[in-house]
């Protein structure tokens, strides 16, 4: 006979939390919200933490190089999508860990012939001021000279006056070697009060360039997130197919952490995969996604680094409606968290949870936290942001922009949602959508991790793991029904789903 729960499933919105008593010193500028994202054991630091608990969804709609870059700058981890070529996302990855803050690859350049007719009109497409003269008009060539706005008067000059007349020649320049530290080229620019340092090889070649602007910018990044190479931190996702081509690439790309992507991680080709990525390489990988201890515990047997928690509660997702497999997002949450702190007692292995989905106000993401979740990964939440991958359009006044499911006949990921049979996808699990347009990640994030610091502190707790120990959380109704469904989106078909 089937098992039965005799407890229905319930999300978020049915919870609410009870203030305890708030000392003098728990204010928001106390609270520290650094979270593990891989295993460790007891007594031992994580390998990666988080400055802030957010991930950035596994999507095509969400998670590119600018994403990641983006949320590496304020903390948080990107996961590239997987659903594109190895040689895609091995390219978007590399992009994350070749960028190094404040140093850029040259974007306008030109050789000695051009003219300043080329220049003015360069810099009318990129809206740079400066050029580097290279010998074959390349960022990577080697630098003979740099063009700003300094060194011509286009009231006086002939438009056709080559660049080799009037640029600063690499002779007069002042100039970093590969090396150069980004607090060291900052002293070359406030030493020679210039705009721009170029950082040149052994042979002369163009490397980079230091821009004054940038390096304030990377000041004002106290909480990015960093390897030991300076380097951003950046996951990518994974399925269980074409791991044995795809792992080797990415490892080689840099990537720091690895998520097999799938609606149901409660499987065997999961466990083939951890295992074999654990054999063969020194990365981090985290699997998923399940909706109970057994599928929790299965994951942690097989290896996994963490475990991403979420059956059916994505804003686009309809797998619920489609196939009827699923949990409310915080009954799996609250029995997973408790498995969890089970399993460390036991052993001293620690293995970090995600919540993967349907957060919809700010708050649900501190009550997923109080629920024991390590960090959340975010869809929606994300998609509203410049730095996302899709398109911004204007629909009546109001600006919005598109995401679309991992598995909708859009996103054609076959594989995350075929497991196993030849048949593809005979059916959709997700919707193609609108999200309303919400500006730049990081004021957006500033106002999310306020709200968030200053729940935690009317819960008298200065860091996620004393909100968990400390929380008092209070069922209030239920309407876990709305997150089974396509939710707070606009469909494309022009009808309004849930809110
Ligand atoms: P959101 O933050 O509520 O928009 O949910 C994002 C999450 O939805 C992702 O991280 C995935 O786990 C999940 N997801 C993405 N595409 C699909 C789909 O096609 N069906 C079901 N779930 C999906």
């Amino acid at each position: 006979m089937a098992h039965y729960y005799k407890e229905p499933s319930r999300t978020f919105s049915e919870f609410l939390l009870l203030p305890n008593l708030t000392t003098k010193d728990c204010i928001p500028a106390n609270v520290d919200l650094k979270t593990p994202i891989v295993k460790f054991q007891k007594d031992e630091k994580p390998a990666i933490e988080l400055n802030v608990p957010f991930a950035s969804a596994v999507m095509q709609a969400v998670s590119d190089q600018h994403m990641a870059i983006a949320l590496a700058q304020c903390g948080g981890i990107s996961f590239i999508y997987g659903s594109q070529t190895v040689a895609d996302q091995v390219e978007m990855v590399r992009k994350v860990k070749e960028y190094k803050a404040g140093f850029v690859v040259s974007r306008s350049n030109l050789t000695p012939n051009h003219t300043l007719r080329d220049v003015l009109a360069l810099n009318e497409r990129n809206g740079h001021s400066t050029v580097a003269v290279t010998d074959d008009g390349t960022p990577k060539g080697k630098l003979l000279g740099i063009v700003t706005s300094r060194d011509y008067r286009t009231s006086r000059d002939s438009l056709d006056k080559p660049v080799s007349e009037f640029m600063t020649p690499y002779s007069s320049l002042i100039y970093g070697t590969l090396g150069t530290t980004l607090s060291e080229a900052n002293d070359l620019i406030w030493e020679h009060k210039l705009n721009c340092v170029p950082i040149v090889d052994g042979d002369q070649n163009l490397v980079y360039l230091v821009f004054r602007k940038d390096y304030d910018r990377h000041k004002e990044n106290p909480l990015e997130l960093l390897d030991n190479n300076k380097s951003y931190i950046v996951g990518a996702g994974i399925n269980t197919k074409d791991y044995k081509e795809r792992v080797p690439a990415l490892v080689e790309a840099g990537v720091d952490i690895l998520v097999i992507d799938s609606s149901d991680g409660f499987s065997e080709w999961q466990r083939e995969t951890v295992q074999y990525v654990k054999a063969n390489f020194n990365v981090k990988i985290g699997a998923g996604n399940v909706a109970d201890k057994e599928g929790f515990m299965y994951l942690v047997e097989s290896g996994a680094d963490f475990v991403k928690v979420g059956i059916g509660g994505g804003s686009i997702c309809i797998t619920r409606e489609q196939k009827g497999i699923g949990r409310g997002q915080a009954s799996a949450l609250i029995e997973i968290a408790e498995a969890r702190d089970a399993y460390f007692e036991e052993t001293g292995t620690y293995v970090p949870i995600c919540s993967d989905g349907g957060i919809v106000h700010d708050y649900h993401i501190t009550m997923a936290l109080a629920m024991g979740a390590n960090f959340v990964m975010m869809g929606r939440y994300f998609a509203r942001f410049d730095e996302s991958p899709t398109k911004k359009l204007k629909i009546g006044n109001n600006y919005v922009k598109e995401y679309w499911a991992e598995g909708s006949n859009r996103a054609r990921n076959w594989e995350r949602y075929d497991l196993g049979g030849k048949q593809g996808l005979l059916f959709e699990e997700g919707v193609d959508s609108y999200v309303p347009y919400a500006g730049g990640l990081r004021e957006n994030l500033d106002k999310t991790t306020s709200k968030i610091k200053s729940t935690m502190c009317n819960c008298g707790a200065k860091t996620i793991r004393g909100l968990q120990s400390e929380a008092r959380i209070t069922l209030v109704s239920s309407t876990s029904l709305v997150e089974g469904g396509a939710h707070d989106v606009i469909l494309k078909d022009g009808s309004m789903s849930a809110e």
